[in-house]
């Protein structure tokens, strides 16, 4: 009979080793393998004996499904990131900046349930009760019966959960200040972080209550990032902004139980974070539009329109290779906007430095920004202002043809609400109403709109005259 041998195992990519090592090969990750036996599983020939299964009942896709009983807050910018709100027996992790707002957020969600008349527990890890109290007043939560506990000690924080009435909802500010018994490493570390997050989702699971767990993102590898317990919840949400503007939004990235691509708008002001229901009226009111180089896009943030103003500075180089720099967009986008330019319409920016900005810190994901981004780009390079009542939106591609995007209607019905009087946008547009009191302006190639920009002026008057 062949010799029994053992074999390690990665426990963070799978990867079999034949013996033991610090790091693994196979994915860079330290402290990650450890002993496992292969006999006995499928394929590991004779070995244990193996336990004799018991069957389970099988059942058809059709069926009763039983709703996710959701604890909504009343915060309809958070019952919306959360996709209707927080379903109970889940886990939901919630990351950011440190100092953007997440206590804040919570803290007033807390509030809110509690009034509802739920059962909320905050836990602090990070903060002395005095100052959680001092935030409360600050938010005017202090006369809700929100329970209150600092602790990091993670079999503590489960024995106080488990007694007295189950709680709904339990805050765990932050996973980093964790720690636990079953894990020998240091608080923060990889290895804490997760124990103590697998200990809560699994109270979670067993009691229904929700779980939502903070987690700051660490520009330091010593601390574990939120990156690490992301595949254990059910849902992770981060908490974005700028510094320097006040404005916070909470994008969804994953959800088992609704939409991932939904954001919720937040106003930070002296007393706590302030729902924003109209982002658009937001991200445009700071708006110059009468300088070359801005141009409005007209996006789409999951289910909801959102218009942003892109602004483009194209201006003579000093350097041997030009500045590319870029905010709030993907630079590799604009490189490829560049080159489509060169290559196709003639539109020479090798001998410039591109500035490019997304107005008010805000971030944009979608390709469907292109046409509006390749339109301030050649309007600064031009020096020619383009019309302050035009939206933009259209995909580019590498061949310089404009792709249709989705959700046309949608776009230019905001566009509408918002004052604005015409649209530069793919030929072949799905749900495009003709006859809309927005003018239309189709194109395919991005020749196209280099002619309209040039021409501007012109075209502009001859369409107010055929009117
Ligand atoms: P906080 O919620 O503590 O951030 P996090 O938990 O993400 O680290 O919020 C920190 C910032 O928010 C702090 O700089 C002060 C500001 N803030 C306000 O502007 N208004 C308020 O009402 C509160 C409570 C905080
Ligand atoms: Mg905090």
């Amino acid at each position: 009979m062949a010799k029994a041998r053992v074999q390690f195992i990665c426990q963070a990519c799978g990867a079999v080793h034949n013996r033991w090592a610090g790091k693994c090969e196979g994915c860079g990750e330290w402290n990650t393998i450890i002993e496992d036996d292969p006999t006995g599983g499928i394929g590991g020939g004779p070995g244990r004996a193996p336990t004799k299964g018991r069957p389970v009942a099988l059942t058809s896709l059709s069926g009763e499904i039983e709703e996710a009983p959701r604890v909504m807050t009343g915060i309809s910018e958070l019952d919306r990131a959360t996709g209707g709100g927080f379903v109970r027996g889940s886990a939901v992790l919630i990351g950011g900046d440190p100092g953007i707002g997440k206590s804040t957020l919570l803290m007033q969600a807390a509030a809110a349930l509690s009034r509802k008349g739920h059962r909320i527990i905050y836990v602090s890890g990070e903060e002395a009760v005095a100052q959680v109290r001092l935030r409360a007043q600050r938010l005017g939560a202090a006369d809700t019966d929100v329970a209150l506990a600092a602790e990091t000690h993670v079999e503590d924080i489960l024995a106080t959960l488990a007694e007295g009435k189950r709680p709904d909802l339990v805050i765990i500010d932050s996973i980093q200040t964790l720690w636990s018994d079953m894990a020998e490493s240091a608080p923060g570390t990889v290895t804490q972080v997760r124990a103590g997050v697998h200990a809560l989702i699994r109270f979670a699971k067993q009691t229904g209550t929700a779980m939502v767990m903070v987690g700051h993102v660490t520009k330091d590898g010593q601390i574990a990032g939120p990156r690490v317990v992301e595949h254990m919840v059910d849902a992770v949400l981060y908490f974005e902004g700028d510094r320097g503007h006040h404005y916070r939004i909470l994008r969804t990235v994953k959800n088992r139980f609704g939409p991932t691509d939904e954001i919720g708008v937040f106003e930070m002001s002296g007393d706590g974070l302030r729902e924003v229901t109209n982002p658009s009226a937001l991200f445009l009111s700071e708006r110059n539009d009468k300088s070359p180089g801005a141009a409005v896009f007209a996006g789409m943030e999951g289910t909801r329109p959102v218009l942003v103003e892109v602004q483009a500075l194209v201006a003579p180089t000093s350097l041997g290779t030009p500045r590319r720099a870029v905010v709030g967009w993907d630079s590799a986008r604009l490189s490829m906007i560049l080159a489509v330019l060169e290559a196709h319409c003639g539109v020479r920016f090798g001998q410039h430095d591109v500035y490019l900005n997304i107005a008010g810190g805000y971030r944009i994901a979608e390709p469907a920004a292109d046409l509006a981004v390749a339109s301030a780009l050649v309007s600064s390079l031009a020096g020619l202002a383009l019309p302050a009542d035009c939206v933009y939106f259209g995909e580019i591609s590498l061949s310089g043809a404009v792709r249709p995007v989705s959700q046309t209607g949608q776009r230019l019905k905001e566009a509408e609400k918002l004052g604005f009087k015409a649209a530069v946008l793919p030929q072949a547009s799905a749900d495009v109403q003709k006859g809309a009191p927005t003018r239309l302006q189709e194109i395919n190639s991005l020749i196209d709109l280099v002619a309209l920009i040039a021409g501007s002026k012109n075209r502009l008057r001859s369409d107010e005259e055929e009117r």
